[in-house]
């Protein structure tokens, strides 16, 4: 047992799954545990969960990491899966239909006609962000025309409506706190990140109550304490941060100032960079918070793109392969993918590009192209989205940036890394502990107490250079031409 040092336990609610770790202020994890999530896909492009399950898992890995019996627990500390929406009833704090995840489209068409209405510039304007069935605002305009319940008690004063930051902080505290943090309010799209409040004119324009929203904190606040038998915790323990995963992420990298870029290389990729204020893109990107403290705001702009290391995985399976590891290790018998490129758009083209009714497109074969030219273009596709999202960070704030710091299963790959770094022209800096977004929120906890936050550890530097600087360009200049293509289509002769 450890009496002396202070334990953090931080949670990180992810889409697939929810981890939890025991870390010291020193940033080492003593215990780890995980429980799976299902997701329901009820019709073509809905996705929703069980809000109970989200919160059940919760409670099964705080169990698990409490039975490890290491020592007092100092805090909890929550880093969360972004724009998912939870709607409840504050008495009984029972959900009152599922969590309509971040990934649904199920209000696509609402937002194309609130777009052609002409309402994206004053949305971006006050919000960072650009219309999109992603964002919570739609959604629950949705719940609010669609489910009688919702409607009712919203007119009773009893609809409770948040993140699932604030799902987990009402469970945890047995319904005393209804909080949110800055920065899952500012992927609401209902939330000013200027003014940091609710936005009435966005309440208005989507039609929601603005009385059924969180109170938005620091997210190093003492949100709230553990009520009594709720979990395996004792009564009492605070809950000291909550933050958006992408954001607990850069956080758990050890950002703190502008001028690197976190890229996390999952099913799609997420790049986040801080910037010196609040700037809102010309390039494609979102304006966000990246979190808030007792010394301010920090905004960032962020990039998603919706296929990155899914490419590898796709690409495989077309070539007959036994896994991306094969298409990794098949890439790597080339020097060159002879100047095949392969635009993996399988669902539309993300940030920077935005074009929905893209697809996926190989171009450059010839009778000397091979599987491995093919495997190869899909490793560099990878990286060159990722370059497309730097780039327009770059454009964004002005100043180049200086490095990337990866994260995420893909990350692992030494080849992908490699090329990154030479593709960028940039070092590309990997971090040595799978769970940096619950590192990060771990973190912010330690701040919250007052303990410094601990330095994170990078396993890996690649260095640019072992790629020539005119195969680069050459590349780039291929890469671009192709994203041109894809994004406008010339016309099908009929
Ligand atoms: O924006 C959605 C994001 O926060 C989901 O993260 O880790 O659940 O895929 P994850």
């Amino acid at each position: 047992m450890r009496q002396d040092i202070p334990l953090i336990l931080a949670v990180d609610q992810g889409t697939t799954n929810t981890k939890a770790v025991l870390v010291d202020a020193a940033g080492k994890v003593l215990a780890k545990a995980s429980a799976p999530l299902t997701s329901n896909y009820p019709r073509p492009g809905w996705a929703e969960q069980s809000a109970d399950a989200i919160w059940g898992s919760v409670r099964s890995v705080i169990a698990d990491i409490v039975a490890g019996n290491h020592g007092p627990i100092a805090g909890i500390a929550i880093s969360n899966q972004r724009e998912t929406l939870v709607v409840w009833d504050a008495e009984t704090g029972e959900p009152l239909a599922p969590a309509i995840l971040w990934q649904c489209r199920r209000t696509a068409a609402e937002c194309q006609a609130m777009i052609d209405a002409g309402h994206n510039a004053a949305v971006n304007a006050i919000t960072g962000l650009s219309i999109n069935a992603l964002f919570p605002a739609s959604k629950l305009a949705w719940t609010m025309d669609n489910v009688v319940s919702v409607r009712d008690l919203a007119e009773r004063g009893r609809l409770r409506v948040g993140t699932v930051d604030s799902w987990l902080l009402f469970k945890l505290t047995a319904g005393a706190v209804f909080a949110t943090d800055h920065s899952n309010a500012s992927r609401t799209m209902l939330f000013d990140t200027a003014k940091l409040e609710w936005s009435l004119e966005l309440h208005n324009l989507f039609k929601v109550p603005v009385s059924a929203l969180a109170q938005a904190l620091p997210s190093n606040s003492r949100f709230g304490e553990t009520a009594t038998g709720i979990t395996a915790l004792p009564a009492g323990t605070p809950i000291l941060a909550m933050m958006g995963d992408s954001h607990a992420a850069l956080y758990g990298h050890g950002v703190r100032a502008p001028g690197l870029v976190k890229a996390t290389y999952g099913t799609g990729s997420s790049l986040m960079t801080l910037t010196d204020r609040r700037v809102l893109s010309g390039h494609g990107l979102s304006s966000t918070i990246a979190w808030s403290d007792e010394r301010g705001v920090a905004y960032a702009l962020e990039g998603n793109i919706t296929v990155s290391a899914q490419a590898i995985a796709f690409a495989a399976t077309l070539l007959g392969l036994d896994g991306p590891r094969a298409l990794s290790d098949l890439a790597q018998s080339v020097s060159d993918s002879g100047k095949v490129v392969f635009v993996p758009a399988l669902a539309g083209l993300g940030a920077p590009h935005w074009t929905d009714d893209a697809s996926g497109t190989i171009s450059g074969m010839t009778h000397a192209t091979t599987p491995a030219h093919i495997a190869r273009a899909t490793m560099e596709a990878v990286a060159l989205q990722i370059a497309d999202v730097f780039e327009a960070m770059q454009q964004d704030v002005g100043v180049a940036l200086s490095g990337l710091m990866a994260d995420g299963g893909a990350s692992t790959n030494d080849f992908l890394m490699q090329l990154q770094a030479d593709i960028l022209d940039r070092p590309v800096l990997r971090g040595d502990q799978p769970e940096v977004g619950a590192l990060g929120a771990a973190a912010m906890a330690f701040r919250a107490l007052g303990i410094p936050a601990p330095e994170p550890s990078h396993a890996r530097r690649f260095e640019p250079g072992t790629m020539q600087a005119d195969a680069r360009i050459d590349l780039l200049t291929r890469w671009y031409e192709t994203i041109a293509r894809v994004k406008s289509p010339s016309p099908t002769a009929t």
